[in-house]
């Protein structure tokens, strides 16, 4: 996709150590001190569940400037069906060109070729606040649960879109994190020893 100066294409092999050092300036610090999400597509490149024609990178007049990638997952549908869905991320923009429109962009053309594709719908953890305006709604309203949380729990960053009108209808059940998201600090230690040295914070407003 082409738009001004604004290029979607596919990710390639050769941009892989400039897309995780995008998503580690972009996420550091945000969720935890540090973050994780780097070394994360590091391996979730090489999962099964990876979807290569999904994973895009945004470039403004030739400098990499988001990524976005998506996941097959499933729901365990309470009947004992099991119901694939997609999951998404890490997305990221640039830390310096956020909040000006290139996130929705990004996300608004990733959920469309995940529709011509053939999928179904997308479920994951994130802001209300920014994929809302894309069309996302709280998981609970499609009677899906996130798995390994009480019933009473806050749903609230659980968050789903139908790609295609009624996909949904009539299941409800547990959705299931892809295995290859649980990364040990261990793993994330080791990884980031590859990078620049950059300083951990503990900043208001993390989750972790
Ligand atoms: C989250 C992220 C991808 C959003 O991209 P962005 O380019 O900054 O967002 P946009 O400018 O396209 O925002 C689109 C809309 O969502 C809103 N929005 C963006 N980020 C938001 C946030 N964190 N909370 C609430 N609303 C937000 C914007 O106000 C905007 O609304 P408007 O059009 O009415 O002004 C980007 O900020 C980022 O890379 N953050 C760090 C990594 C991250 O958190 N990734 C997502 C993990 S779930």
């Amino acid at each position: 996709m082409m738009k001004n100066d604004i290029i979607i294409r596919s990710e390639e092999n050769t941009d892989h150590r400039a897309v995780e050092e995008l998503i580690r300036e972009s996420f550091w610090n945000v969720y935890r001190p540090g973050c994780s999400e780097h070394y994360v597509i590091h391996l979730l490149r090489e999962d099964p569940a990876f979807i290569k024609e999904l994973d895009l990178v945004m470039e403004k007049g030739g400098r990499l400037i988001g990524q976005n990638m998506f996941m097959k997952t499933l729901i365990k549908a309470d009947d004992g069906r099991n119901i694939d869905v997609l999951t998404m991320g890490p997305i990221c923009i640039a830390h310096d060109l956020k909040r000006q429109g290139y996130g929705k962009q990004l996300l608004d053309y990733s959920l469309e070729k995940a529709a011509a594709l053939g999928f179904g719908a997308v479920l994951f953890e994130g802001s209300i606040g920014f994929y809302g305006k894309s069309g996302f709604d709280y998981a609970s309203k499609f009677n899906i649960r996130y798995h390994d949380l009480p019933e009473d729990a806050d749903f609230s960053f659980f968050l789903c879109k139908e790609l295609r009108p009624g996909y949904l209808d009539g299941v409800t059940g547990v959705y299931l994190t892809p295995k290859g998201y649980y990364v040990t600090d261990e793993q994330v230690e080791e990884f980031d020893k590859h990078f620049p040295p950059k300083q951990k914070l503990k900043l208001p407003g993390q989750i972790f």
